[in-house]
């Protein structure tokens, strides 16, 4: 079962995609992180300006826009499992290269030269995260980066709680003990997997990133990992 955010607009979209963070508005972290983003993939637009890439959970676009200000001839495979999230990413990013899918499904094998999930893995629920990660691996190039930006810990929404409630028969023990809890608990679950280690399993060792400190507050730099993998 995959997570659906619902969202009437891209302000709404966009506070939910990138929450306030201490002394931070959703619209200065926009910004300034996008920036960001610009100054650190600009390297490997460089290198192939006309590369492939995967954005998984790309949510309204903000990364796929960001890499066709840098090149308009690299082609962007946005996988977001929102219907109004895809909707908005078209008005967002209008560009023709971008296109927008629900899943992997129609990606093949060895097929992109570079691939993110930037804030997204922390949200897939756990019976459908190794498999993310192994799509991830698989639809990636031999030599191919995977950039990862995954907050410490995890943040499955409640407001799924029926789906979760499908996985029941499945081996989460740990999603079964935090659905036990969930009247207690706020919109958010930690279901006690390790994205980071699950990662590190399937592509070895990362390299860390630092983000500059200007542009991406200290509150989200201590609260996520940035890192890089290559297959
Ligand atoms: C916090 S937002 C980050 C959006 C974007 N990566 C960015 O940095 O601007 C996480 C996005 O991941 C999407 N998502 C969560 N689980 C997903 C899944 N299983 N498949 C595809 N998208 C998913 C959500 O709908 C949401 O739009």
């Amino acid at each position: 079962m995959t997570l659906r955010f619902k969202v009437q607009d891209e302000d709404t979209a966009k506070k939910i995609i990138l929450t306030p963070e201490p002394g931070i508005s959703t619209e200065q972290r926009w910004e300034n992180e996008s920036e960001w983003l610009k100054e650190y993939l600009f390297r490997f637009v460089d290198a192939d300006p006309q590369a492939t890439f995967v954005d998984f959970g790309c949510g309204i676009g903000r990364a796929s826009k960001v890499l066709h200000e840098l090149s308009s001839e690299l082609e962007v495979f946005g996988i977001e499992s929102s219907f109004e999230m895809r909707d908005l990413a078209r008005k967002y990013n209008p560009s023709y290269m971008f296109h927008l899918l629900p899943d992997f499904c129609g990606l093949f094998d060895d097929e992109v030269d570079f691939a993110m999930a930037l804030y997204a893995l922390q949200h897939v629920h756990g019976g459908e995260l190794q498999k993310t990660i192994d799509n991830l691996y698989r639809v990636l190039k031999s030599g191919g980066n995977l950039f990862i930006i995954n907050m410490k810990g995890r943040a499955v929404p409640q407001n799924t709680f029926y789906e979760i409630e499908a996985q029941k028969h499945g081996t989460l023990n740990e999603v079964i003990h935090h659905i036990a809890t969930k009247d207690s608990k706020g919109a958010w679950y930690d279901d006690g997997l390790n994205v980071m280690e699950m990662l590190k399993e399937k592509f070895g060792e990362p390299t860390l990133i630092e983000p500059d400190h200007k542009l991406v507050g200290e509150y989200t730099r201590n609260h996520h990992d940035f890192v890089i993998f290559r297959k």
